[in-house]
């Protein structure tokens, strides 16, 4: 296993990301941990992380003295790297500016950690590596026994090695995805450098996180707001695995769920695994509480304040619940951290089953806490949650009274609900020749939205006077900015068709070719 030591980087997580995608377990710990902890530990390796806080100023945090004593490969990522220099006896310096952005660096000399995965050659044929930096202080003066690994006009010592002892830094920072390289430069250090086993599958992870919540819970009891989401799925799927029947889920149907979600959600939980599951359906207090309400965020707020009081109904009558189990991944814990601005204006008041309040006077488990979606995916899949469900589309916690353009109405859920499956079904069937999978797969997110606007058609020899339905399908990596899809226009032509012949109400189908931004990729 890597030791990871956190000087407080934003992005400390991500190289723990890194390093488990090379399939290397990894665990990140303070760097003020004890001498004794770390010689204890049995690292294959270390990485000591980035900071905001300025090296060479004497009063910071330096790695403990026996990361360099262990024998083993160390690597330092920007303030890492100064860390690393100023205590094996070379120079740090401030900055006058900070370097903040893309570099081009350039790979000197032959080292173990660069060769061969520079990613482009320089116009007079030097190998170069396209990097994010981000620092103010930097290297002045090499250690004792390091030589230059990589330099850039305005950081000259942009990567330093130590051959011998195993010993790497660099001032950019491979773990996040705008450096181009990054991925191959982690895994060739852990597995290459290291010699760390790739033996970390998630289902090891489940052994050990089956373990924790049993220690963490006891004989308590705990309960969970399921939404038939991925999150919150996996979630109650593996706190079941730990402690049985200790675990009651509260599934709430705000009567703006997608067509038969309810029947799967409980077949899936409580026929299937055995699941302790109420199902509340709320579907009129909801729709009741919505009527002649058209503005989208009054329409999210009340949405989100009613699931608030319906659950607490319920977990009021578990008496003995101590515990709230949530889905919250790592990603919610990066934007809860304040990484978003407060100053930023609210585009959307989002609401989860993650946003219940602490009157509700419970302790939090959260389980997946330090995984990434992807990694959430695979231990679904590991523990017995079927493909199909784990690799779904998000769905917002408003559901689709989002998707209802102004007032929500139960005859437009009705009839949005059978487009939108409408819609999945064919996305599911339609295979792209080039990629071999289907649409659905090759779109993040994909679904109808209803427009309460009236026009007019023609069936057979009558006059319709019907509504719109429109179709979003987007391609996103982050759902911070989209694309729209580009469905082949045969499958748009089927679904159009099949919608406006099956869904008695609709009478015209339109395709929403805007990306976001401008647009969102929800209409409200
Ligand atoms: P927008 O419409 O803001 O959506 O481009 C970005 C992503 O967020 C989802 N979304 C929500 N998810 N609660 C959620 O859990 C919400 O209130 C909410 N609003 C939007 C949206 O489906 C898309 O994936």
């Amino acid at each position: 296993k890597i030791l990871i030591l956190d000087f407080g980087s934003q992005v400390t997580q991500l190289i723990a990301r890194r390093v488990r995608e090379a399939n290397v377990f990894c665990e990140i710990h303070p760097c003020d941990v004890s001498d004794d902890f770390v010689r204890a530990y049995g690292a294959k390796g270390v990485i000591l992380s980035g900071s905001h806080m300025s090296a060479y100023e004497e009063a910071n945090d330096k790695a403990p003295a026996a990361v360099f004593e262990l024998g083993v490969p160390v690597l330092g990522i920007c303030y890492g790297m100064q860390t690393m220099a100023l205590q094996l006896g070379g120079g740090v310096e401030a900055g006058k500016v900070r370097e903040f952005g893309y570099a081009e660096v350039r790979a000197e000399g032959q080292t173990r950690l660069l060769a061969g995965i520079e990613d482009f050659r320089s116009a007079s044929g030097e190998p170069m590596l396209k990097v994010w930096m981000s620092h103010g202080d930097k290297v002045s003066a090499l250690p004792p026994g390091f030589s230059l690994m990589a330099s850039t006009p305005s950081c000259p010592i942009a990567a330093m090695a130590d051959e011998k002892r195993g010993f790497y830094g660099v001032q950019f920072h491979p773990e996040v995805t705008h450096t181009v390289q990054g991925t191959a430069l982690i895994q060739r250090f852990v597995r290459d450098i290291c010699a760390a086993k790739p033996d970390w599958v998630m289902g090891d992870y489940i052994a050990e996180a089956v373990a924790k919540i049993r220690e963490q819970v006891g004989s308590d009891e705990v309960i969970l707001g399921l939404s038939g989401g991925v999150d919150s799925s996996v979630a109650a799927a593996l706190i079941h695995r730990a402690i049985g029947d200790q675990l009651t889920c509260v599934f709430v149907d705000n009567g703006l769920l997608r067509l038969n979600e309810a029947d799967m959600v409980m077949d899936m939980f409580a026929r299937n695994m055995g699941v302790k599951v109420i199902h509340v359906d709320a579907s009129e207090q909801f729709l009741g509480k919505l009527a002649g309400v058209s503005d989208p965020e009054a329409k999210r707020k009340i949405i989100g304040r009613e699931f608030v009081e319906v659950f607490q109904t319920e977990s009021a009558k578990l008496a003995n619940a101590k515990w709230l189990a949530q889905g919250t991944i790592y990603p919610d814990v990066i934007e809860s951290a304040g990484a978003k601005s407060k100053k930023a204006t609210t585009i959307k008041s989002h609401h989860n089953v993650g946003g219940l309040p602490d009157t509700l006077h419970l302790k939090l488990l959260e389980p997946l806490r330090e995984l990434f979606k992807d990694e959430v995916r695979a231990l679904g899949v590991a523990l017995g949650l079927p493909p199909s469900m784990v690799y779904r589309h998000p769905f917002p916690g408003p559901g689709l009274g989002v998707r209802i353009l102004g007032e929500v109405k139960k005859d437009y859920a009705d009839l949005l609900r059978r487009a939108d499956a409408i819609f999945i079904e064919e996305l599911r069937a339609t295979v792209d020749e080039n990629s071999g999978k289907n649409w659905y797969d090759l779109t993040s997110q994909a679904f109808a939205v209803f427009l309460p606007v009236k026009s007019v058609g023609v069936m057979g020899d009558g006059r319709t006077y019907d509504y719109v339905v429109a179709l979003r399908a987007v391609q996103t990596q982050d759902f911070m900015t989209a694309h729209w899809a580009h469905l082949p226009y045969e499958l748009l032509g089927k679904v159009s068709n099949r919608i406006i012949n099956e869904v008695r109400g609709i009478n015209r189908v339109v395709y929403d070719v805007s990306g976001k931004p401008p647009a969102t990729i929800e209409w409200e």
